[in-house]
C-alpha cells in the first residue's frame, strides 16, 4: 500500500483517433505521472521482435483487440510499481469491462484510487479525417497530422529530425475494423465508469487547445479521497 500519499489513476480513453495519445503528451507534462500506454508498449514490442510483439501484431494489423489474457498481466505487472509524481495516466486501457473490473482489483491491492475516467466523445467523420492523417515518429513516438497539427518540415520530426511514417493499423480497412471493435467491446467501458460516478465526458472533436483546458481542469479538481 502506498500509505497517505494520493497514488490515483487517470484513465483516458474513447474510439481510436479521439487524441488520447495527443493529450496524454501534454497531460504528462503537467503532471509527470507514471504513463501506461497499452498501444505504445504493444508497438515497442513488435518493434523489437519479442514474442508479446509478435503474438500482438497479427492482432493489432486486423485492427481487433489483443486477448485480455495477454494485456491484463503487462498493465498488472506496471501498477505494481510506484507511480510517479502521484499517480498513474492510462490510455488504451482498459478497453473491455473484465479490464476494467482487473484494473479495480489490481488499484485495489495497490493501494491506487480510480480517480477521473475521462471519455472523449468524437464523431466518427473526425476519426477517419484524424487517423487518414496521421503520422508518427518512429524513433520517439511524436505524433502528427498532416493538416491539424503538422510538424515544421513536412514528413520529419521536430522532436528528433528522424523521418516520419504512417502506422500499419491506419489503413482505411483496419480502421474500419477498429472502429467495429471499438463499439462491440469498448462502449461498454462508458456505462461501466458511468455506474461509478468517476465518468467525465468532453467533446473529443474540439481542438485540442480546447478540449485540452478541459481536461487538465478535471485532474486538478479530482482530490477526493
Ligand atoms: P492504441 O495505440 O491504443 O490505438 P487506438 O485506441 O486505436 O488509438 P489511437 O492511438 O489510434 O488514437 P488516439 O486516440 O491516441 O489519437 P491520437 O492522439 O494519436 O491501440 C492500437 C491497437 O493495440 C489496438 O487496435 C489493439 O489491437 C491493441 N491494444 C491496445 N491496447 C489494448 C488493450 N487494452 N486491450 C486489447 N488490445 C489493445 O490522434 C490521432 C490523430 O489526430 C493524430 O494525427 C493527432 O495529431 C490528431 N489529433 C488528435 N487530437 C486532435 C484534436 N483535438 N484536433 C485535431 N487533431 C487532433
Amino acid at each position: 500500500m502506498s500509505g497517505s500519499r494520493d497514488n490515483r489513476a487517470i484513465i483516458l480513453f474513447g474510439p481510436p483517433g479521439a487524441g488520447k495519445g495527443t493529450q496524454a503528451d501534454r497531460l504528462l507534462r503537467d503532471l509527470g505521472f507514471e504513463y501506461i500506454a497499452t498501444g505504445d508498449i504493444l508497438r515497442e514490442a513488435i518493434a523489437k521482435k519479442t514474442p508479446l510483439g509478435r503474438r500482438a501484431s497479427e492482432y493489432m494489423n486486423a485492427g481487433q483487440l489483443v486477448p485480455d489474457e495477454v494485456m491484463i498481466p503487462i498493465v498488472e505487472e506496471r501498477l505494481a510499481k510506484e507511480g510517479r509524481g502521484g499517480g498513474f495516466l492510462l490510455d488504451g486501457f482498459p478497453r473491455t469491462v473484465r479490464q476494467a473490473e482487473m484494473l479495480d482489483k489490481a488499484a485495489e491491492r495497490n493501494g491506487i484510487r480510480i480517480g477521473r475516467a475521462i471519455y472523449l466523445k468524437t464523431s466518427r467523420e473526425v476519426i477517419v479525417q484524424r487517423l487518414s492523417g496521421r503520422r508518427v515518429c518512429p524513433k520517439c513516438g511524436a505524433t502528427y497530422h498532416v493538416r491539424n497539427i503538422p510538424p515544421k518540415v513536412q514528413g520529419v520530426c521536430d522532436r528528433c529530425g528522424s523521418e516520419l511514417a504512417q502506422r500499419e493499423d491506419d489503413q482505411e480497412q483496419a480502421i474500419v475494423r477498429r472502429l467495429v471493435e471499438y463499439e462491440k467491446q469498448t462502449a461498454d467501458v462508458i456505462n461501466y465508469y458511468r455506474g461509478k460516478g468517476v465518468l467525465a465526458e468532453i467533446d473529443g472533436d474540439l481542438p485540442v487547445d480546447e478540449s485540452y483546458p478541459q481536461i487538465a481542469r478535471l485532474v486538478a479538481e479530482d482530490h477526493s479521497p
